[in-house]
């Protein structure tokens, strides 16, 4: 399902009263909470625009989260947030929604030792491979690629690698679902939080420190990443379970899917997995995140136990038995 671009409303910080006077008794306000039905709508509307499951133990997250929707529209509840999603105007709120609910959390070189695998065992082997075919074009994509993190860190190992500018073109592409996450990714400014983990030569040589006292603020403290590494990577709206949109980006040669099959359930890891099979070179790889199993998709991606470090698939050979889960 295509999501409208949100555009700008107030945020709920915005839409909130001024600050109570300091002498007032703090009174906080109640915890919102959806009721049964309400959240079984809610939970579906966000199951089939994302394929993200919420389990009935999740309503307090969503009702929070939902809340923040409520807030900004200045709605009176749920039921209101839900008639104004049903109108024709609502359309465009279906992307703020999904903007509220997504979960962003990513770092640069997440789980190091992943990295390392990849590296040396699947990326440089692949590299001498497409020289050795005379094939030029080497393409990869994020394909949850939240605030471009993760592209971004390959981009600085192929940088780190000294594959940039030489005899193959690489194609960097990372795809979200969610807006925000998008925006951030094409500004490529980071806090420390996210960029802890680059190796200090890199963090030199790739990016522009700002301590963030030019502004006397603090807490501001950004590191921008140079046009060098951001040119490199594109982003653009991407759902994973749209066969379409997903089908329109062609073949890559890797693919990382990363910690976003844990949100989803059998049937939409069926989905978004043999989505992904069909943008997969022959010879490709794809690789997990290590908390995610896709035990009932062996049909479609087998484990690529040789470079098991890397948590990547290949292509599953075709008749390859679907495992009941
Ligand atoms: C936890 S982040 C993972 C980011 C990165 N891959 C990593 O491992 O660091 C999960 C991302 O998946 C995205 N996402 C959730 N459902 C999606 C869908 N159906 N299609 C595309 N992206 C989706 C979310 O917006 C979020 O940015």
């Amino acid at each position: 399902m295509a999501i409208a671009s949100p555009s700008p409303v107030p945020s709920a910080a915005a839409a909130a009263p001024a600050a109570t006077p300091a002498a007032a008794p703090r009174t906080s306000a109640p915890r919102p909470q959806l009721t049964d039905a309400q959240f079984q709508k809610f939970a579906t509307m966000v199951y089939d625009l994302s394929g993200m499951r919420f389990e009935a133990n999740k309503s307090y997250f969503l009702a929070s989260k939902l809340d923040n929707r409520v807030q900004a529209l200045g709605l009176k509840g749920f039921d209101a947030y839900l008639t104004y999603l049903d109108s024709p105007s609502g359309r465009a709120e279906y992307g703020f929604l999904v903007d509220e609910i997504t979960i962003n959390e990513t770092f640069f070189f997440r789980h190091e030792p992943q990295l390392q695998a990849f590296r040396d065992e699947i990326l440089m082997p692949l590299v001498f491979a497409r020289r050795a075919q005379r094939q030029l074009k080497f393409r990869i994509w994020s394909a949850a690629s939240s605030t471009g993190d993760e592209l971004y860190t390959i981009a600085l190992m192929l940088k780190d690698l000294g594959l940039i500018g030489k005899d193959l073109q690489f194609e960097l592409v990372g795809t979200d679902i969610c807006h925000d996450a998008l925006a951030k990714a094409r500004a490529g400014v980071y806090r420390k939080y996210n960029i802890r983990n680059v190796p200090p030569a890199l963090l030199q040589q790739y990016f522009v420190h700002d301590a963030g006292t030019s502004t006397g603020s603090v807490g501001t403290e950004t590191w921008a990443l140079k046009p060098e590494v951001k040119s490199l990577c594109r982003f653009q709206e991407g759902n994973l379970t749209d066969a379409a949109r997903t089908g329109a980006l062609g073949k890559f040669d890797i693919i990382f899917c990363r910690n976003v099959l844990i949100y989803f359930d059998e049937a939409s890891k069926e989905k978004v997995v043999k989505n992904m099979v069909g943008n997969m070179v022959d010879d490709g790889f794809t690789l997990l995140g290590h908390s995610e199993n896709i035990y009932g998709q062996r049909h479609l991606l087998k484990p690529d136990k040789t470079h098991s470090a890397a948590i990547a698939y290949t292509k599953a050979p075709p008749g390859t038995p679907k495992y009941n889960v």
